[in-house]
């Protein structure tokens, strides 16, 4: 009783912090799981795109400046990780919290229809290459050149 008093507080908190991390992770790890687990629907998911579409734009090509990031055609199980990540606080972006919330993606099946549709929309290369600046261009030749036949 006597040891137990004298350990400080912050040493307290100190040995809880590992076990805090690993029980989001084991959280997060196990909604991962569920999700990618489920057969998805991929009609309900394009549905569910329109509010995802304000933002990320119907082709999920982004803002060309970068502020909105292009998520077509990206790893189904990579958009599901970064959807839990934004829901469980792992991530934090508010207005990404505030849409993928159980008021948006009420169930797992949700989040599965979801990601299963953007990772199934063709990646944009019109909209890719109209970002090129003449210097990228230029760059991309010269490295190419020097690849050799
Ligand atoms: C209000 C605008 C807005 C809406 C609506 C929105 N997003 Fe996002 N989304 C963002 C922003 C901004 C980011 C970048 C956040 C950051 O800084 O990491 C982002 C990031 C993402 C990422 C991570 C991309 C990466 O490469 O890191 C995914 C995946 C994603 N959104 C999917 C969705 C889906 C699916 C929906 C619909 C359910 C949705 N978003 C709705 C604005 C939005």
């Amino acid at each position: 009783m006597r040891v137990a008093a004298r350990i400080p507080f912050w040493v307290v908190v100190l040995l809880s912090l590992p076990l805090t991390a690993a029980f989001r992770d084991s959280t997060a790890d196990e909604a991962l799981d569920t999700v990618t687990q489920l057969k998805p629907n991929v009609s309900h998911g394009r549905d569910l795109f329109d509010t995802c579409a304000a933002c990320h734009g119907n082709t999920g090509a982004g803002v060309s400046d970068g502020t909105v990031p292009a998520i077509a055609g990206q790893h189904f199980r990579v958009i599901v990780a970064a959807i839990i990540d934004f829901r469980n606080d792992n991530r934090l972006d508010p207005r990404m919290k505030h849409f993928t919330d159980e008021h948006h993606l009420s169930v797992a099946q949700d989040i599965a229809d979801v990601a299963t549709y953007v990772s199934r929309l063709a990646y944009n290369h019109v909209q890719l290459l109209e970002r090129l600046q003449p210097s990228d261009i230029v760059g991309v030749s010269d490295y190419l050149s020097r690849l050799g036949p």
